[in-house]
């Protein structure tokens, strides 16, 4: 799995029992080496690339992808034989899940990482979804069921990538899981950072708490539409980036320091999140953070403080820490899409049905 956020390809080894037990072997992220991430950057945010060239880094990122699979097999003494599957989410390059041709584009070419590991592999997850008519987004919420959900209480999962998502649920049976990204998550707080400091991100949200959020401009940046869209929806890159940030903060004249306006970013990722929560899952009353912006110590402490009435921590307290969720989610989607298992909740990505999710590489 690479996010949003391009911080790096997540591995998960994993283990699924026939009773649908899971069990998280071993995980860690591969950060790009500097031509790829300029690459990939080059192609997500400034979208200048030709043809020739998305083709390469398709193949570089697969290969990548591959190589990184192998190191953290040889780290555990496992070869090929001893994996059933690899699922691969690749990294998405454009969701443009409505209109009258919707697409969502991951790339990281599964053939070169079956190949390069002599591991069957599936990729290529959202596009079934997309083709039902769903958003082909977020996949992740049919794993939280699995994996989370319990018949003693309402439960909510917030996955704090670049973008956020939130899955909501419910203790019965009977009520369908809801769940959809909300907006931005470290992506705003990443790029402020970047831009002022050159840092990747901002550590514990140490900069961001150090200012001080500014209404007028928190007022402003909640105007965005898509915060008051229904659901179902997703997001990405495509809306909240580089020139959505340069375009609000040009519209706000007043004068305001740096470390404020990322408290006003920080502010404003809390506050979509919490408002969410607030509207589509008030009987809940656990809220269990995952993703990158579980280490954010001042986002978190803003989202227990707007949530004041209900218990937030993270799905550490559920057994699987905060940064491999994500990733474990599409070994997961491997493992349903093998066998002959449907991977989507209509009710989430707003599908006519559930599919068989992905396309299956064999090794
Ligand atoms: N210690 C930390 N303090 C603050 N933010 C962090 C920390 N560690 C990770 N992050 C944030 O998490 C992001 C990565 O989260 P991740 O869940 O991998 O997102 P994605 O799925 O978009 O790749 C980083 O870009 C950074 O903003
Ligand atoms: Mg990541």
């Amino acid at each position: 799995m690479s996010g949003t956020s391009l911080d790096g390809i997540d591995v998960t080894l994993t283990s699924f029992s026939e009773s649908d037990t899971f069990q998280l072997v071993n995980a860690r992220t591969f950060s790009f080496p500097k031509a790829l991430y300029n690459q990939l950057q080059g192609l997500i945010v400034n979208q200048t690339s030709t043809l020739e060239n998305l083709g390469q880094i398709d193949i570089a990122l697969g290969r990548l992808i591959g190589s990184s699979i192998n190191t953290i097999l040889a780290e555990q003494q496992l070869t090929a034989k001893d994996i059933t599957a690899i699922g691969s989410h690749g990294q998405t390059i454009f969701h443009s899940p409505v209109g009258e041709y919707p697409f969502s584009l991951q790339i990281g070419d599964a053939s070169v990482i079956a190949e390069i590991t002599g591991i069957t592999t599936i990729a290529d997850f959202r596009q079934r979804d997309i083709a039902a008519g769903g958003q082909g987004a977020p996949l992740v919420p049919a794993f939280h069921q699995a994996l989370f959900s319990s018949p003693n209480e309402d439960r909510v999962i917030v996955n704090i990538g670049g973008i956020s998502n939130i899955t909501l649920l419910p203790s019965s049976a009977n009520q369908p899981v809801i769940g959809f990204d909300t907006g931005p998550g470290n992506v705003l707080l990443d790029y402020w950072i970047k831009v002022q400091q050159n840092k990747a991100y901002d550590h514990s949200g140490e900069w961001a708490a150090s200012g001080q959020c500014n209404q007028k401009m928190l007022k402003q940046l909640l105007d965005e539409a898509y915060f008051k869209q229904a659901i179902p929806k997703s997001t990405g890159r495509e809306l909240f980036n580089q020139y959505w940030c340069e375009t609000t903060l040009a519209r706000f004249t007043q004068e305001i320091s740096s470390a404020d306006i990322q408290a006003t970013f920080a502010e404003l990722t809390a506050l979509t999140i919490a408002n969410d929560i607030k509207a589509y899952a008030e009987s809940s009353n656990s809220v269990f953070i995952c993703g990158g912006g579980a280490h954010n110590i001042h986002l978190m402490n803003r989202l227990k403080s707007l949530l004041a009435d209900k218990k937030v921590s993270t799905t550490m307290d559920l057994g699987v820490s905060p940064d491999w969720v994500e990733a474990c989610a599409f070994s997961w989607l491997a493992y349903r899409t093998l066998g002959n298992k449907t991977g989507n909740l209509p009710s989430v990505t707003g599908a006519k049905h559930p599919v068989i999710l992905g396309a299956i590489y064999p090794a």
